[in-house]
């Protein structure tokens, strides 16, 4: 330990010693801390926040249960079905009965049914050549170690955004497949982010085509709301699970570590930091971390995503024959969904707003941005959506223990450069969340899939 280690155990009364602190009660810490007591060590989780669960929140507005984080569930996601069927949580179909809606370059609304937007003849050739094409790269990825495609150096090199423009001179076949990855997956421009991290998007959804497919990737929800599987497994945990414990430093050498939150310090053998790469350098490290762990956290940043949920006195839009479902690489809602809660009169709409239509609607004043986002609505389903009972944002990029959604992502180069440091351990510190998944990338199922690689690496 370090002088200051020495020093604290002087003046602190209430060192507590376990096998292992796990930092973050997000899934990933739970499901670790969770693996860990089973195989009967003793674990102490410690939450910066009031709550737990991290990115996935379930809250009532207005009389309306809203899932303001994470939400869905879809087949591939095998990890979290499995958690699911543990906790005894049961899922409901999303609404999808009925005709979607497409707003194209042209502005003009039209509805479809099936899994293909009206669009031009050639434009729809051209969506489904370059889909067979990101299938293909997929295809050739083991998504936990993406660096290490055939083709890794030469798409890390070229935005995802260069990337089309390569493949396709058809502008709206481009737009339709940027918004697949840009605004409804990594929520950056595609300007932003390299051919590579697209990929690596794909294959960790099983296939590009999985991700276009709204009724695949946007399945199922969970009844009750999805924060419960980490309310249960922290409930589970009892009192070692401590709230409002940000941790601000951790001492460490070969042999252990002495890690302190809000006043209090724990000397642990093992310690995971299940936090978002983006928040590890809040935390102290004594001594520092090695240098291409200072480094590769400044090269993954968050996306950004104003999650909408809109509530109206009745679901109107099935009586017209719509399914809720509408997307738009031309609107500031790309895309929106019936969001209606399981056994509710209401209807509910969730929809979205990413990257730079987020930045440019944030600078707005609430009623502005309310009233661009219904706007829009109703453009997709006409007039009736302009007059809501209840109207809320998830905004997570004013979420101090977050700031940004849905996760974190590299910038262009830096999956080859520093992806295979990523779940590198220091000393005794393991560090992951769902942002460094491989399987499941992003997703509430990768970060079960972290959380239990976490518990096998510090058994
Ligand atoms: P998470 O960020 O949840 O947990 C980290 C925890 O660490 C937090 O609780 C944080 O407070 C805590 N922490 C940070 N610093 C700390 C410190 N210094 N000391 C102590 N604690 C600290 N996924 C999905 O599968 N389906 C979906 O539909 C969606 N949709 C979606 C919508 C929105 C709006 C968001 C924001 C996210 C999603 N996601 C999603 C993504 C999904 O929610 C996310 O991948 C996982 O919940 C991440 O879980 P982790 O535990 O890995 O990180």
């Amino acid at each position: 330990m370090t002088e200051h280690a020495e020093h604290t155990e002087h003046t602190e009364h209430t060192e507590h010693t376990v096998d292992v602190v796990v930092v973050g009660a997000g899934v990933t810490g739970l499901t670790a801390a969770t693996e860990l007591t089973d195989r009967g060590l003793d674990v102490v989780v410690l939450e910066a926040r009031d709550r737990v669960g991290g990115r996935l929140w379930t809250d009532t507005h207005d009389d309306v249960m809203l899932e303001l984080g994470g939400q869905w569930v879809s087949p591939d996601q095998t990890a979290l079905l499995a958690t699911l069927d543990r906790l005894g949580l049961d899922t409901f179909e999303r609404y999808r009965s009925g005709a979607g809606v497409y707003i194209g370059r042209d502005g003009v609304r039209r509805e479809f049914t099936g899994a293909d937007f009206p669009v031009a003849d050639r434009t729809a050739a051209e969506v489904d050549r370059i889909t067979d094409l990101l299938d293909g790269l997929a295809a050739a990825m083991d998504p936990d170690r993406p660096w290490e495609h055939p083709q890794a150096h030469e798409l890390d090199r070229i935005t995802f955004g260069a990337w089309l423009a390569e493949q396709t001179d058809d502008v709206e076949a481009r737009d339709n497949v940027a918004l697949y990855i840009g605004p409804a997956m990594l929520t950056k421009p595609v300007h932003a982010f390299s051919a590579l991290s697209a990929v690596l998007m794909a294959a960790s959804a099983g296939s590009f085509s999985h991700l276009v497919d709204a009724d695949f990737i946007l399945d199922k929800r969970v009844v009750g709301g999805l924060q419960q599987v980490p309310v249960r497994l922290a409930a589970a945990l009892g009192d070692r699970v401590h709230t409002d414990s940000a941790v601000d430093l951790v001492e460490w050498s070969d042999d252990g570590a002495v890690v302190h939150a809000a006043g209090r310090t724990w000397r642990a053998r093992r310690v995971v930091v299940a936090v978002p790469p983006t928040l590890v350098s809040r935390i102290r490290f004594l001594p520092n971390l090695p240098p291409v762990h200072l480094q590769w956290r400044q090269h993954q940043s968050f996306g950004i995503v104003i999650k909408l949920h809109v509530t109206y006195a009745t679901p109107f839009w099935r009586d017209a024959g719509l399914s809720g479902t509408a997307f738009s690489p031309y609107e500031v809602v790309h895309e929106c969904y019936d969001n209606t809660n399981h056994g509710d009169a209401r209807g509910t709409l969730v929809g979205f707003v990413s990257d730079e239509n987020a930045d440019e609607l944030l600078l707005l004043d609430a009623a502005e941005r309310r009233e661009r986002v219904l706007g829009s609505l109703a453009r997709f389903l006409g007039p009736e959506a302009a007059h809501p009972v209840a109207y809320y944002e998830s905004r997570w990029s004013f979420e101090e223990w977050t700031a940004g959604a849905y996760a974190t992502s590299f910038d262009v180069g830096g999956l080859t450069r520093y992806g295979p440091f990523v779940r590198q351990p220091v000393g005794p510190i393991e560090f992951g969340t769902s942002d460094v998944a491989g399987l499941g990338f992003q997703h509430v199922d990768g970060a079960i899939r972290v959380g239990r690689d976490l518990a096998d690496r510090v058994r």
